[in-house]
């Protein structure tokens, strides 16, 4: 039985699951005709918002806000327009969390702003406070004052000690998954895109910025922001800080504290070729400008894909561009994910796994097929460990089940590499060339709209699969993204560099000195280490560590694979710069394993760990307080 012929079940199965997920699309809102479609024809999938976006739809946010650094707070207004997706509407519904409301405002027809009695519903730990606003016919436009708590965890407010200038304050938001709503009152969902403008008011000496077009300063001391391509909420982004500005060419460039800026721009010199690559492989870049800032360590993540202005940590700072493929990354959201967005978390893969493999394409292009597929392994690696941690088979397939609790707990390998994993698998049956020309018009097809898994397997059925109906099968397809962990079909990735690596290590283990490293990159000191067995001796760790110098290394990925060994090898020697890192760098990937795994070695480990927590908490995010918190309540009266 061939996938997709239309005269076995194999179709209904794949019509079932496109009329499912169809009406869940996210009309663009300009779509007229969409909007006028009878209310019961749009069904709203994202069960992680409070926002009636199936009966009303946000359409442009403007913001107008001090920036307060004394009380830790966004002050000011947030004006919203919406459209009627049904025409008997009669109350838009927003998600906001921890945000004081203290008034809002209706725009009526005769152009007067009048009071409107909303309700604040009651806060929910994951969606925050549903604010009901009713509005009277014709209006379509409200105005919400309003400030955000001290507390926000999408907003992260350091002190001048905390950055590394000392004299300025800084703040920098995050609001991917469900911390928009901690910024500004707003359909917090990836179904519904606005554009937006801002007006922002802050202290002298400090420039802020925004995922939008920069403007300068007015006479009156205050920026102005636009954003003019529909986004949805979740690319909502403010950085303000003592920062600086390096061209990298007429249209790119990097943002960053001084003391940073140069490095960071020769670090990320090559994302000019990234551009290009990329735009090759899918189409044009349409966002206009593409700048990336380099924000204080405490960012939680490794990048972050905020349009015109991608968030970046300075741990990718290596000094020999090794760890740029973050960059490709995050540029490559341009398509998949700001462009093409997901129109649930729970379709995650469509954003992070096309992500994935356009990344790994990009890095193919500028890099060679070596490093794409050193980069594959190391991303099999990770997939293999969440495979095996995850905690009940559904959440090891593509798309998420209905369930899930948090959007957070679809970000895992499952999400990055079986998605991109997913794509290789297509792009081997179907073709590179014949899989390109697919995606490429996906990108045009669905620009600036959001999809649900089933509209993709739809859309790769009617363009890609009625024309190679032999390339794969139903069973394979479901397999891939019903189905748990890794699929027959898939072909397991093998690196030559990395054979002899294996080779080295196996040598050295033997008691043999460690030959030919010298040329290695990062990619090889990770498979290296990553892959030693367990039960390694004192005396070895201590040989690795005199030769190689891992304890305190610069390069964040090689120094946090060594300490993730020495722990779970009992090697101390390390303890005084493992603190270090741990006070050093807030970012995720590397300390949420890190206090995991010194929390779960013993009691006296566990305590020790706690220790530098409480010294290195207040410097961490709230996402990474609030994730880190989690692993120590485990543990909680032992
Ligand atoms: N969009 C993500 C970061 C993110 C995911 C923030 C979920 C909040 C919730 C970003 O594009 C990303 O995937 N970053 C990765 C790097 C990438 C190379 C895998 C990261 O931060 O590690
Ligand atoms: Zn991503």
């Amino acid at each position: 039985m061939r996938f997709f012929a239309t005269t076995t079940p194999a179709l209904s199965f794949v019509l079932a699951l496109s009329l499912a997920g169809c009406s869940a699309n996210n009309p663009q809102v300009q779509d007229t005709k969409q909007i006028q479609a009878p209310a019961d024809k749009i069904i709203k999938a994202d069960k992680f918002t409070h926002a009636n976006y199936d009966k009303v739809r946000m359409t442009h946010l403007s913001l107008n806000l001090d920036v307060n650094f004394d009380e830790k707070v966004l002050d000011g207004t947030a004006t919203i327009n919406f459209k009627l997706v049904d025409p008997t509407a009669t109350v838009l519904q927003l998600d906001t969390k921890d945000l004081t409301i203290r008034s809002v405002e209706g725009l009526g027809a005769d152009g007067q702003w009048r009071g409107i009695d909303y309700t604040l519903g009651e806060r929910d730990d994951v969606l925050g406070s549903k604010l009901t606003i009713p509005f009277r016919e014709g209006m379509n436009k409200v105005r919400i004052d309003y400030r955000t708590s001290p507390k926000a965890e999408g907003l992260q407010w350091l002190s001048p000690a905390q950055t590394a200038g000392k004299k300025h304050p800084y703040l920098f938001s995050q609001a991917q998954a469900l911390n928009a709503r901690t910024m500004t009152p707003v359909q917090d969902t990836p179904a519904v895109r606005i554009t937006y403008d801002a007006t922002l008011r802050v202290p002298d000496g400090l420039l802020p910025l925004m995922s939008a077009e920069q403007g300068a300063m007015d006479e009156n001391g205050e920026y102005h922001f636009k954003m003019p391509q529909p986004i949805p909420s979740y690319l909502l982004a403010i950085a303000v800080g003592d920062i600086k500005f390096k061209a990298i060419n007429d249209h790119i460039g990097v943002y960053a504290e001084s003391y940073i800026l140069d490095a960071a721009a020769e670090e990320f010199s090559e994302t000019p070729m990234m551009e290009v690559a990329n735009t090759k492989l899918y189409g044009p870049y349409r966002w206009g400008r593409y700048d990336l800032i380099v924000l204080p360590p405490s960012f939680p993540f490794g990048g972050m894909e905020n349009p015109r202005l991608s968030f970046m940590t300075p741990t990718l700072i290596a000094g020999d561009k090794s760890l740029t493929n973050v960059v490709a990354h995050e540029l490559a959201h341009s398509w998949s994910g700001n462009l093409v967005t997901n129109s649930s978390w729970l379709d995650a893969w469509l954003n992070e796994g096309v992500t994935s493999y356009v990344e790994n394409r990009v890095m193919e292009e500028l890099y060679g097929e070596g490093r794409a597929v050193m980069e594959q392994v190391l991303a099999l690696d990770d997939l293999m460990r969440d495979l095996r941690a995850a905690k009940r088979p559904a959440l090891t397939h593509l798309k998420m089940p209905a369930d899930l609790a948090h959007p957070d707990d679809a970000f895992t390998q499952i999400t990055y590499a079986k998605g991109q994993f997913f794509l290789q698998f297509l792009e081997q049956r179907f073709g590179r060339d014949e899989f390109d020309a697919f995606l490429k018009k996906y990108f045009d097809d669905f620009a600036f709209q959001s999809l649900s898994t089933e509209e993709f397997i739809k859309y790769l059925h009617d363009e890609l699969h009625v024309k190679n109906p032999d390339a794969l099968t139903s069973a394979e397809l479901k397999a891939w993204v019903y189905g748990p962990g890794l699929p027959d079909s898939f072909i397991t990735p093998k690196s030559d560099a990395f054979a002899k690596v294996d080779a080295v290590r196996e040598a050295w283990l033997g008691g043999a000195a460690a030959e030919e490293t010298a040329n290695w990159s990062t990619h090889e000191w990770l498979h290296f280490l990553n892959k030693m067995p367990v039960g390694l001796s004192e005396d070895q760790f201590e040989r690795l560590d005199s030769a190689f110098k891992f304890t305190g290394m610069q390069n964040a990925e090689i120094a946090f694979a060594w300490y993730m060994q020495a722990i779970k090898g009992g090697y101390g020697a390390v303890d005084t710069q493992l603190e270090n890192f741990l006070m050093s760098v807030g970012r995720g990937k590397f300390i949420y394993r890190l206090y995991a795994e010194l929390a779960k070695r013993d009691e006296d480990t566990r305590t020790e760990a706690k220790r530098i927590y409480k010294n290195a908490r207040p410097g961490y995010h709230p996402i990474a307080q609030r994730r880190i918190d989690a692993i120590f309540a485990k543990y909680a009266g032992g």
